[in-house]
């Protein structure tokens, strides 16, 4: 009775005090085999009870050093009995998002002719987003069909266009300027498969002295080639735009059936992917530049556009879902 009281009692304070517990008690030659030991000297009639007593004292030592092991080993893995010492769980590396993928391309591609980055803001002014920019008061862009007004009078717009970072740079930097300006844009538009109201572009702009029409051409064909493969070819269309004079679009053979015609290109073999054209005098002037020393081009792509055509994508809207299952897709891939 003595004992099972004493052992009822144990504590340990280290794995090392428990051992010898162990040793003491349930050891070959611990204080419980020892009664075993005596048992023989225990008198016929009163052999059952104490075998029993004995029996149920063992089974009391061993729980309670099995207890006190077991509280140290848990100890020992941590807070919650964490093993600490496992492999870890697998963690799944995110995806570059497939914008953030052609974004970064376009910009390494004319990073290697030269041209800087610069970034403005996503709320703008009237001035840097049209007027500056020679659009006429009229302009229907400036209508709130078409741009997302904050305020009015005087107007705080989201920009509808990266154009508005060459009026930035321009207003603060003197020729040679040769800079991209990627960014997101919006426009007061009905979403679809085919548009959305926040895109992304990138804006190309290059001021200097004699800046010509051929450097714009050749600028442009580099970068397709790199961007969609050696054997593509640029087509340019005369077009207009208040900022640039003459203005062109222009046109990729069809990276999808080579220029043969497939749905992609409608059968024309051409893709349009960006506007572009010299600098119109105005915009220089307006923005602090001498247009009789200088001349300039730029050019604007829609980032989405040309994600869709490298990766046959169909529907804008996936870029702004975050479904990890089309984000899943660009796996792997920078
Ligand atoms: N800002 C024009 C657009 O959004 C693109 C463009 C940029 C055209 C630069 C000419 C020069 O459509």
């Amino acid at each position: 009775k003595q004992l099972q009281d004493e052992i009822e009692a144990l504590g340990a304070s280290t794995k090392e005090e428990v051992e010898e517990l162990r040793i003491k008690y349930i050891s070959k030659k611990g204080l419980v085999s020892q009664l075993f030991a005596d048992f023989k000297n225990v008198p016929g009639e009163q052999k059952k009870a104490v075998g029993q007593a004995i029996n149920v004292l063992k089974n009391k030592a061993l729980d309670k050093i099995n207890e006190l092991k077991e509280s140290f080993e848990n100890a020992e893995q941590g807070a919650g009995g964490t093993d600490l010492s496992r492999p870890g769980e697998p963690m799944r590396l995110g995806t570059r998002h497939p914008l953030a993928i052609v974004r970064n391309e376009i910009v390494e591609i004319f990073a290697r002719l030269g041209f800087t980055v610069a970034e403005g803001p996503e709320i703008e002014d009237d001035w840097h987003v049209f007027s500056a920019l020679n659009f006429p008061p009229e302009h229907p862009a400036r209508d709130m069909q078409d741009t997302f007004f904050i305020q009015r009078d005087p107007d705080v717009l989201l920009r509808t266009h990266t154009s508005s970072v060459q009026a930035r740079v321009m207003e603060k930097t003197q020729p040679p300027i040769r800079a991209i300006f990627p960014g997101r844009v919006f426009r007061n538009e009905a979403i679809s498969a085919r548009a959305h109201c926040i895109f992304h572009q990138i804006e190309g702009l290059y001021v200097d002295e004699n800046v010509s029409f051929a450097d714009l051409k050749q600028t442009l064909l580099y970068f397709s080639r790199e961007l969609f493969g050696e054997n593509t070819e640029i087509r340019l269309r005369p077009s207009y735009f208040p900022f640039t004079e003459p203005s062109a679009e222009m046109d990729v053979s069809c990276s999808i059936c080579g220029g043969k015609g497939c749905n992609v290109c409608k059968y024309t073999g051409w893709l349009e992917i960006l506007g572009c054209g010299m600098v119109d005098p105005n915009v220089l002037d307006l923005c602090g530049i001498d247009s009789k020393k200088y001349t300039g081009f730029a050019f604007g792509m829609g980032i989405e556009r040309i994600t869709m055509l490298k990766y046959g994508i169909k529907d804008i809207r996936h870029f702004f879902e975050n479904d990890v299952r089309f984000l899943r897709q660009f796996e792997g891939t920078y």
